[in-house]
């Protein structure tokens, strides 16, 4: 219950009637309100949240800390970051202070966007209003980088932890942080963390000093202590057995992890030996966990389990990389990876500068050119050959078989282009790009660093060379550098919707597939060029459906159903708006020619959502 009510004094003749009565009423009334605020929210419901809120004001009823960080996390679950920092001002006008829980949902909300710079400032304004950063704000603001690919900021916070705010990085963060190093291949960064791990001792480190003297942890003997080693109260060691265990344990696994981490940037660099001793130590942890594991119920059991099988694939893969023992050949690779940022160029120097400090910055790219005796200057001309002069993407120059510097204009009539957008770990499109050799030129688009990481270590070890990688909100990368006409098929599979459950009153500033967008695929895609979607989600799929039946040029309908009648593992499920949706798995009808999982069809498998949904449109 919030402590403003809570705490006010009693007046007149108790619950019968009355003033306390009353105040009684208004105070379960507006926490009733609260919690639909935080429902609503996690609903991106965000109009609904705000008129839930205008209901305070209308019955006289004071808001609390928690309405407030209620109604900001509605703002930010719909990409409104702005508009969370206006309800932010409007809280201390009410004379609230925000906590550390409303600046973690800005921290978040500046993530998703990837304003990492405004989210770094954000942890100084809160140390600065007297609001000490805790691990899951640092952790947000890391996790920020990871999907933004920002190892500087991501090393300046992490060496400001410790010597400046007291903070001890729990195994979260020292994931987050070797993740990053590791796609920055920076091992000996890598190696000093894992020391410090090692060494550190998670049942006897209590927040660098700052603990409360000897008053005992309320949540440490029943096991929901959630603050760890960075806990101000003390926690009795002979109090709480599982408490114990889980904390080793949470080290272990983290140690795996970075194991794994650690094995990735070896094999990457070529470096066997260190790669082989660091993948065996992972996988000494999976299989020990492999069989009834860490256990955990319901969904995050679930998830638990998945993560496990994923990561014995990662070691798999991995293996299989390096039982080949072939020198990697990361820079080709690098010259085809579009890293573009969120601000727009306008040069073609300039975008092949900023292309090459990104990847500097963040897949080690000034590592590779060392290796490879190469410069950065190189690697600038490489880019600029693949940039046309309005900065859109040339497939003559990106699939040239020469890449080392100079680049060779194909004398072969151009193969198709395909291009899957929201590729996330790549495990789809390396799959088609490989059964396409020569048949055919792949771009993936994706919009979280990590996840392109993921997507150009598939391109490398399995040297996909027919493929290129843009990250970036497709939404602005699609119509700023992919050619018009360009595309021969363009495929999303398991796009997300703006509300999971597809809920058409959803709000989100960041949904993707609207008209707009269909329109801008439009104009990449040649004459009868393809579209195919897949999805696990009935509703959102029929919704995508009707967006394209209704997009209109000078009224002639822009997207035209492409069947298949004959496709052979689904039944045609609907014919809607003109458009025949189907149920199964798409096939090499629909453009699917390697059958292959996702990392997000895994994902729905194993949370029980079985069914498929697809259709495939060409431009009419
Ligand atoms: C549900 S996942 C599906 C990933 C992949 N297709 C699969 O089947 O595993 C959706 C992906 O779309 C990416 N995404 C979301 N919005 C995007 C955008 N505006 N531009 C590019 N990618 C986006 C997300 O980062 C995520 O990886």
């Amino acid at each position: 219950m919030p402590q403003k009510w809570r705490s006010r004094p009693r007046h007149g003749k108790g619950p019968a009637g009355g003033p306390a009565k009353r105040t009684q009423e208004k105070s379960s009334r507006a926490q009733d309100l609260t919690k639909t605020i935080a429902e609503l929210a996690r609903n991106k419901q965000l109009k609904r949240a705000i008129a839930t809120f205008h209901k305070f004001e209308e019955e006289g009823l004071q808001p609390s800390v928690y309405t407030f960080s209620s109604l900001i996390n509605a703002y930010v679950r719909a990409a409104d970051v702005p508009g969370a920092l206006e309800v932010m001002s409007a809280m201390k006008r009410h004379g609230i202070k925000p906590n550390v829980s409303i600046f973690t949902i800005l921290l978040k909300g500046y993530s998703q966007e990837g304003k990492m710079n405004a989210a770094r400032a954000l942890l100084d304004e809160m140390i600065a209003q007297g609001v000490a950063p805790d691990a899951r704000a640092v952790n947000a603001f890391f996790r920020g980088c990871l999907y933004h690919g920002d190892v500087p900021l991501a090393s300046d916070v992490f060496s400001k932890m410790e010597s400046s705010w007291q903070l001890v990085p729990d195994s979260i963060s020292l994931r987050y942080v070797v993740q990053l190093l590791s796609q920055g291949l920076r091992v000996s960064a890598i190696k000093e963390l894992m020391k410090k791990l090692q060494k550190a001792n998670p049942l006897t480190e209590h927040g660098g000093g700052k603990t409360m003297g000897r008053q005992a942890c309320k949540f440490w003997a029943s096991g929901t202590c959630t603050k760890g080693v960075n806990c101000k109260f003390h926690h009795d060691l002979e109090a709480s057995p599982e408490s114990q265990e889980r904390m080793q344990q949470e080290k272990v696994a983290a140690m795996a992890a970075m194991n794994l981490s650690m094995a990735h940037a070896a094999a990457m660099l070529g470096r066997w030996p260190l790669c082989r001793r660091a993948l065996k130590c992972a996988e000494d942890f999976y299989e020990s966990t492999e069989e009834g594991g860490q256990g955990g119920v319901g969904s995050h059991g679930l998830f638990q389990e998945l993560s496990r099988e994923e990561a014995s694939r990662e070691i798999q893969r991995i293996s299989h990389f390096l039982n080949q023992e072939q020198p990697p050949e990361p820079y080709s690779f690098l010259c085809r990876t579009f890293l573009f940022g969120t601000e727009p160029c306008t040069e073609k120097a300039e975008l092949a500068q900023c292309c090459v400090d990104e990847l500097v910055r963040s897949f080690g790219l000034g590592e590779v050119l060392l290796r490879v005796g190469l410069s950065e200057e190189d690697a600038r001309t490489s880019f600029r050959l693949c940039l046309s002069k309005k900065l859109r993407l040339r497939g003559s120059q990106i699939f040239a078989p020469e890449l080392h510097g100079k680049r060779k204009i194909e004398s072969d009539p151009p193969l198709p282009m395909k291009m899957e957008i929201c590729s996330g770990n790549g495990d789809w499109v390396i799959a088609q790009a490989k059964a396409d050799e020569g048949l055919a030129n792949w771009m993936a688009l994706e919009l979280r660093h990590d996840r392109v990481h993921q997507i150009f270590s598939r391109m490398v070890f399995r040297k996909a060379c027919n493929l290129c990688l843009l990250r970036g909100d497709a939404g602005r990368v699609v119509p700023a550098h992919v050619q018009p006409e360009s595309m021969s098929h363009v495929f999303i599979n398991f796009p997300e919707p703006p509300h999971f459950s597809g809920d058409e009153t959803a709000e989100s500033k960041s949904e993707l597939l609207t008209g707009s967008f269909f329109s801008q695929l439009h104009t990449i895609l040649q004459q009868d060029g393809k579209l195919t979607i897949l999805s696990d989600n009935w509703r959102y799929v029929r919704r995508l459906v009707r967006t394209l039946a209704e997009l209109r040029d000078e009224n002639e309908q822009m997207f035209l159903s492409a069947g298949p009648r004959n496709a052979k593992n689904a039944e045609l499920c609907e014919t809607l708006y003109g458009i025949d949706l189907f149920c199964g798995m798409p096939d090499k009808h629909v453009g699917h020619k390697k059958k292959t999982t996702s990392y997000f069809d895994r994902l729905w498998t194993k949370g029980q959502h079985l069914d498929r949904y697809y259709f495939m449109v060409q431009k009419a």
